[in-house]
């Protein structure tokens, strides 16, 4: 199968406009689609023009409401486009618009004629906002009305399990050519993943699309091209994903995509929002992931649902990386295919190397540390901690939480409240800041207030020794570190931590140091 095209949807007032950002992602698209719905009266009235004017092939789509387009006209205003748009076809191909997108329930007999006549490839579509569409292949048949149609299908999934079920449906379509995704956050792998689908096309926006294009899920043609290598991605490609809920920002497809090209690797990692690990898991079977990074809040449950763990997560109880031990290539059709998932933690040995980065050394056993906060993060960290053999206490606003994690490890707990400010001062050569109180905090006029609840340790006076190591690294410089910092003391924020766990885990993926290239 040819590699799927990348489509650029045009959405602009005019002509000149969609040209324009065209002219902009020349590089990037095989194909454009203009959404005549989107067109002034004056130019919809030309559309015969447009191909001529832009120069590659061209689908036209003139889509109506219901089906999330603008086309407010009725049918028989619509028709009339059409057939203006299609008929008396120049004898050069390439003047011409080469695919034309028909719903399912628009079937004009004589527009399927014209179509026929002058080769104008019918796409015939299906657009449901409200739910899946499945068993592709009997409802392909229900839609066509002419020879050697496109189905397009796209759907809203209610959940991941959606579009696992679109992927395992998707591998029994033969003989038929066919574009097929779910829409919205949870479908963009189905976009990313066309080439796993058989889908010939996946379409793009420009990086300024609408909220409308966005919500849809569509991404720009370079993140696609550049960051997701699609134009590599085939039958064999390795996937990766990270999984988390909501997953709104993540860096990883970014660091993995990256070292995967830097060492010319098959491999595409891809974003995976999933509301329970349990659809995650399922979609990492279906489509056949070889490793999945797991956050937020999923680190805990994923170690139920893995085959097997490492003793870092046996101790810590926490797990952020699932790698597949079934080596080979995966056999997609099989349906006895049964994934085997070792579980391993790189939040530990993420921390690890950066404080030993930061404090300039790997002999901290004599450094007094205070770890503020209890939660999911603090348990990694606690565990590195208590590997440097360094005399350590946990405050947490829930003190109890502090206690239970403490005497794992012999550590003292304390409240997180002015109360314990003597406490804090004793072990403070390092401060470990692990709770989200500051997290997505933006200075406003670039100053950084002091408020209480942006610093989770707002009665404590710094002295200008202290080291602070936030984990935070959105944004880069929290309240706290920005009170530490002005105070004289040396200060570091989470993104050296955040690399350094990728960094394991790609270890973990691939089997590669990520600078085995670069010491050659
Ligand atoms: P993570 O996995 O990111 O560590 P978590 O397990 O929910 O997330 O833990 C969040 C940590 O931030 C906890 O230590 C939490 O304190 P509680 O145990 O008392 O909930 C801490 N935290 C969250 N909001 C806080 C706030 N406003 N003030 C102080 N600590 C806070």
């Amino acid at each position: 199968m040819d590699t799927p095209k990348v489509c650029l949807t045009l959405t602009g007032r005019s002509f000149i406009e969609n040209i324009e950002t065209y002219r902009r992602y020349k590089n990037y698209v095989d194909i454009v689609e203009l959404r005549a719905d989107y067109l002034n009266e004056e130019d919809q009235f030309r559309l015969r023009e447009f191909p001529s004017m832009i120069g590659i092939p061209c689908i036209l789509t003139i889509r109506r409401k219901r089906d999330g387009g603008q086309f407010v006209g009725n049918e028989f205003t619509r028709t009339q486009l059409f057939s203006r748009a299609l008929a008396f076809a120049d004898n050069e191909k390439s003047h011409n618009f080469n695919y034309v997108d028909f719903e399912d329930d628009f079937n004009v007999a004589s527009l399927n004629d014209i179509a026929l006549a002058f080769s104008v490839r019918i796409i015939r579509s299906l657009h449901s906002f409200d739910g899946p569409v499945f068993n592709l292949r009997d409802t392909f048949s229900k839609m066509q009305h002419t020879p050697n149609e496109i189905f397009k299908i796209a759907f809203m999934p209610n959940n991941l399990s959606d579009v696992s079920r679109l992927f395992e449906e998707a591998k029994l379509l033969h003989g038929v050519q066919y574009i097929v995704l779910a829409m919205g956050p949870l479908g963009v792998v189905s976009r990313i993943l066309a080439a796993k689908l058989g889908s010939c096309l996946t379409y793009t926006s420009p990086a300024s699309m609408d909220k409308a294009m966005r919500d849809l899920g569509h991404m720009d043609p370079v993140t696609l091209v550049d960051m997701y290598h699609f134009r590599r991605i085939n039958k064999t490609t390795r996937i990766f994903a990270v999984t988390g809920w909501p997953l709104k920002s993540t860096n990883s497809p970014l660091l993995h995509n990256s070292l995967y090209q830097k060492h010319n690797m098959d491999c595409v990692f891809i974003p995976l929002p999933a509301a329970s690990i349990d659809e995650a898991m399922e979609f990492a079977k279906v489509a056949r992931l070889r490793g999945l990074a797991i956050t937020v809040p999923h680190k805990e449950k994923v170690i139920s649902l893995l085959d097997e763990v490492d003793a870092n997560v046996g101790e810590i109880g926490s797990c952020n990386t699932a790698v597949l031990q079934n080596k080979g290539p995966l056999d997609y059709i099989d349906r006895n295919y049964t994934p085997h998932w070792l579980g391993h933690n790189t939040d530990a040995v993420g921390f690890l190397n950066a404080l030993i980065e930061f404090m300039g050394t790997d002999k901290l056993s004599k450094k007094k540390v205070a770890i503020i906060g209890a939660g999911g993060a603090a348990r990694a960290i606690a565990y590195v901690i208590k590997t440097l053999g360094c005399k350590t206490c946990i405050f947490n606003r829930t003190v109890e939480r502090a206690q239970s994690l403490a005497s794992l490890y012999g550590f003292k707990a304390a409240p997180l409240c002015p109360d314990s400010y003597g406490l804090l001062e004793r072990y403070s050569d390092i401060i470990v800041q692990t709770t989200n109180v500051g997290m997505n905090y933006t200075p406003v006029d670039g100053k950084n207030p002091q408020q209480k609840q942006y610093d989770p340790i707002w009665f404590y006076e710094f002295m200008g020794t202290e080291h602070l190591f936030d984990i935070i690294y959105t944004p880069d410089v929290t309240p706290v570190m920005a009170r530490a910092k002005a105070k004289g003391c040396s200060v570091c924020n989470g993104i050296q931590m955040l690399k350094e766990q990728g960094y394991a885990q790609f270890k973990y993926f691939t089997g590669v140091d990520y600078d085995d290239f670069d010491a050659e």
